[in-house]
């Protein structure tokens, strides 16, 4: 069994952001999405994956993840020239699947439970496709599933104006090369792209067999900044690694769980958790409230912050205020020539500069 990550795409539902960085490596709790998929691959048993990348970031994408020797697996990148679909990534990296069966997993996807268990269940059984299904209130933003009353599949359709149903498709597809036959069956759809859902829904209308599993447990995926920060709550208050590592003074208070990285400093400050402080950060005279991470490097002087995710190096310094619900770039400079109390809600770009007068 092969595994497929699709980190290409243009990544416009999260600009400005990913102007400068492929979204699938953006943090959540500190470590970028895209990990969380490789992680749950190798869980699995995994051992060799293909990752999709674009011209745009692929770059970035590769040094992020390396070549697999820290996991003691392989990784292969395969360079898709434009976001032509889902579908489209599979067919361009046909020549690495082989004829082998595949993972196919979303690189801005997140769910709880790991994949082990259905890379089990589709092994055993004798399903062409295996598809993960979720409950969900929008379900027009995604694929959806409509089942009969046994629960086997009727239909599938990409981003239905009328859902049929309340069950969407999770970024998550088990296939054996049944799939790619079906793939070359299908034209691009309305918005011009090859839809993998429309490929599976081929399959069924081919008589092939694809079973479906309705998650119970979270599945995050990450599209836009309010999901991403949902994914950072959800991922920070489960988290159980927590480590103090950094110091913080008499003065200050930590409670719950919180993890301070190393050479990370904090002076008077109230840091309450499930809150995660990267590596040599400084942080003074502030409040770090629950879901917030920071990422290394960060400059933190009387702020409030929470339900924040802060990237690696920003400067929030004197800026006297309470920053919530916020996605904050790399190298974010953020400062304040007055100390009127305010509240603000932002999502700011790498290398932006914002002062607030
Ligand atoms: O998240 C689940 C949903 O993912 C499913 O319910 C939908 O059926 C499925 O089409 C897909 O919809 P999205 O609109 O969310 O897909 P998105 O364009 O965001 O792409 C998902 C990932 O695949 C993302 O990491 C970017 C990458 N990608 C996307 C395209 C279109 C590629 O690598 N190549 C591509 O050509």
């Amino acid at each position: 069994m092969k595994g497929l990550i699709l980190s290409g795409g243009k990544g416009t539902r999260m600009r400005p952001i990913t102007h400068t960085a492929a979204k699938q490596l953006l943090p959540v709790a500190n470590k970028p999405i895209l990990f969380y998929g490789v992680e749950a691959l190798i869980a699995a048993g995994i051992k060799e994956i293909g990752i999709i990348i674009s011209p745009e970031t692929g770059e970035d994408v590769k040094s992020a993840v390396g070549n697999g020797e820290r996991w003691g697996i392989k990784i292969e990148y395969i360079l898709q020239d434009a976001p032509l679909g889902l579908a489209h990534a599979v067919k361009t990296a046909r020549p690495f699947l082989k004829d082998d069966p595949f993972v196919m997993y979303l690189g801005d996807n997140l769910i709880k439970d790991g994949v082990g268990p259905l890379v089990k269940r589709f092994q055993e059984g004798k399903a062409d496709a295996f598809i993960l299904l979720k409950e969900v209130a929008n379900p027009s933003s995604f694929g959806v599933a409509q089942l009969d009353k046994d629960g086997s599949i009727i239909c599938l359709e990409e981003k239905p104006k009328q859902p049929k149903s309340n069950l969407a498709l999770v970024g998550v597809y088990l296939f054996n090369p049944m799939i790619h036959k079906a793939i070359d069956e299908i034209q691009p759809s309305k918005r011009g792209e090859l839809e993998i859902t429309d490929a599976i829904q081929r399959l069924i209308a081919t008589n092939h067999r694809v079973d479906s599993h309705i998650l119970e447990s979270w599945w995050l995926d990450t599209g836009k900044k309010d999901d991403m920060l949902e994914a950072n709550r959800v991922v920070l208050d489960e988290m159980t690694d927590v480590s103090m590592l950094g110091t913080f003074d008499d003065a200050s208070r930590v409670s719950g769980r919180v993890h301070i990285g190393k050479g990370s400093i904090l002076k008077n400050c109230v840091v309450r958790g499930p809150a995660m402080i990267g590596d040599d950060c400084s942080i003074e005279n502030s409040y770090v409230g629950p879901f917030t991470s920071i990422g290394d490097g960060a400059r933190v002087s009387h702020a409030e912050i929470e339900h924040c995710i802060l990237r690696e190096h920003c400067q929030i310094i004197d800026f006297h205020g309470r920053i919530e619900d916020s996605l904050i770039g790399v190298n974010v400079e953020l400062t304040r020539s007055n100390n009127k109390p305010v509240a603000f809600r932002l999502m700011l770009g790498d290398d932006s500069k914002v002062e607030v007068v």
